[in-house]
């Protein structure tokens, strides 16, 4: 399973990206708001030029032809950029022409093994289920991921799933058990998929015992 970073936080990314793990980027206009700015295209090349893997640009018209038109423009912002288009009629309708087009698309907001069926009918590249929603919700989230890749290997549907959504390091655990091709994780969350204490006590122990042989006074 490869990591995705799900933020638009450009410390976070530079962070990240210092580790050599993360294969993109995911970003959504609630993600932007949190930057406090209404600069996409910039924050998006920004972006691009830190990751030079997949990285997603939400599009924010709700009718086919606004999303067609608006895919193009963010697909034109750089090589790399997939559009995150919704889970909707006309998200499907909008994934079909681009795709035909080989704009890649990640389709977001899927909440049912029906609307990734369908993305992968129409072409996505991605399609994004939102796994703690749908436990926010009531419902198993991690169940959707391993529905949906059972369906697409079935099928031999080449379109990846992302796990998303996802809000601890828990998550990570079951999406990559469930064969999920992608957990896209906020920067928390992947420090946490680092970090784990027995290793600091580790670290500890090691050092000391190793001050003890190498310059005993400073051991004592
Ligand atoms: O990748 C989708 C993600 O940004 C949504 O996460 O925590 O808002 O449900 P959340």
């Amino acid at each position: 399973m490869r990591i995705f970073l799900d933020t638009a936080n450009i410390d976070q990314i530079k962070q990240a990206a210092k580790l050599g793990i993360i294969s993109g980027v995911t970003t959504n206009p609630t993600l932007l708001s949190k930057e406090n700015t209404a600069d996409y295209e910039s924050v998006v090349k920004t972006i691009c030029s830190i990751v030079s893997g997949s990285v997603s640009a939400e599009v924010l018209a709700e009718d086919a032809e606004g999303m067609i038109k608006e895919g193009r423009i963010k697909a034109s912002w750089a090589p790399n950029v997939a559009v995150k288009i919704p889970a909707t009629a006309a998200g499907i309708e909008a994934t079909s022409t681009l795709s035909k087009e080989n704009i890649k698309v990640n389709m977001t907001l899927c909440f049912s093994l029906n609307q990734a069926l369908l993305g992968a009918l129409a072409g996505a590249t991605y399609v994004s289920a939102f796994v703690g929603r749908l436990d926010d919700a009531g419902h198993d989230g991690m169940q959707l991921i391993k529905d949906i890749v059972e369906v697409f290997a079935h099928y031999q549907l080449p379109t990846q799933v992302i796990a998303a959504s996802i809000r601890h390091p828990l998550h990570c655990v079951a999406a990559a058990k469930a064969g999920a091709h992608i957990a896209t994780v906020p920067y928390s969350v992947l420090m946490q998929m680092i970090n784990h204490p027995l290793t600091d006590v580790g670290i500890s122990r090691f050092l000391a015992d190793w001050r003890r042989v190498s310059s005993p006074e400073k051991g004592k």
